[in-house]
């Protein structure tokens, strides 16, 4: 394929998830695709990505410079709630697609209403993989015919620090598996917000933020971060479970979910036989 027939991508964020996904675009990986310009607050992170990149995109620290590159036809988000708030607007205005990893972004209303008002006004399409999750097709499928969602997330004691939520028990002594939050996920986004982005992509794609029930377990035996993902209806009912490496470059960020992140953009980009999506 000649490189004027290549589809061009812009990536926000060269951290962990952007710099594998940036490195998966190309003859190797995502064939038909290549990375022409990135944008970060951090002008090393970006810097260093566009140099490792062959060919090499061009790092932008604008906004304006960025969106004016070329015909980038996909963003994808992987940064950050606050960029998606700063930049995800005049993406989708901008004509186009947005994939966005900070899903946790959408719990805002006032932002979900903006993202959607300006993909409806220009026509590109907002697109949230399922991340460091599964069966969000599943759920998508019955999100009609749901009577009960509820996600149990369960992670090291180490994993929960700093959350508001875990305020309570940051001095305490945690020797078997403990509840440490039972509710919605509107709240549960609130006290936790590592869990977020999990949250809101289940939420969104099934009964949403009121509805969704979360709980998180601390437990210092658990192998990973373990979701599961019950749901019930007129459908009958199903159980995903999954136990998450963490990413070797950021431990806060599953490697499924640059994975997921990876694949999908796969699909906008070679959409010949899709399987479960
Ligand atoms: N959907 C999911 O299931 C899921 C799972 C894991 C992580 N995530 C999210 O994906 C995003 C990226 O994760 P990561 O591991 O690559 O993070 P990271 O910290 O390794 O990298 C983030 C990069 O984005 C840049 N950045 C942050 N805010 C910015 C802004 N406002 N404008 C421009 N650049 C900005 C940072 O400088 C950094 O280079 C995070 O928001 C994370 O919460 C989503």
């Amino acid at each position: 394929m000649s490189d004027s027939n290549l589809l061009e991508i812009g990536v926000i964020g060269c951290g962990s998830m952007g710099a594998e996904l940036a490195q998966a675009i190309g003859p190797h990986g995502i064939k038909g695709a290549r990375v022409v310009a990135l944008l970060d607050r951090s002008p090393e992170q970006g810097r260093a990505l566009a140099a490792s990149l062959d060919p090499h995109p061009t790092f932008f620290s604008s906004e304006q410079e960025f969106l004016s590159c070329g015909a980038m036809k996909i963003v994808a988000e992987c940064a950050s709630q606050a960029a998606v708030r700063e930049h995800g607007v005049a993406v989708l205005e901008s004509g186009r697609s947005l994939l966005l990893m900070s899903s946790g972004a959408l719990m805002d209303p006032e932002l979900f209403d903006a993202l959607t008002s300006a993909a409806a006004r220009s026509g590109a399409q907002i697109i949230v993989p399922s991340g460091a999750v599964g069966g969000i097709d599943a759920l998508r499928a019955v999100q009609y015919d749901l009577d009960s969602v509820t996600i149990v997330s369960t992670k090291r004691p180490a994993a929960l620090a700093g959350a508001p939520g875990f305020a309570d028990w940051e001095n305490k002594e945690i020797s078997s598996p403990t509840t440490v939050f039972d509710g919605p996920a509107v709240e549960a986004v609130k006290l936790f917000p590592a869990n977020v982005n999990v949250a809101a992509t289940v939420s969104l794609a099934g009964i949403g933020p009121q509805r969704t029930m979360v709980r998180v377990v601390a437990d210092p035996a658990a192998p990973g971060n373990v979701h599961e993902i019950r749901a019930k209806g007129g459908f009958g009912e199903f159980q995903f479970r999954l136990v998450n490496r963490p990413h070797p470059k950021n431990p806060k960020t599953s490697h499924l979910a640059v994975l997921a992140a990876i694949e999908a953009l796969r699909a906008l980009v070679n959409p010949g036989l899709r399987v479960g999506t």
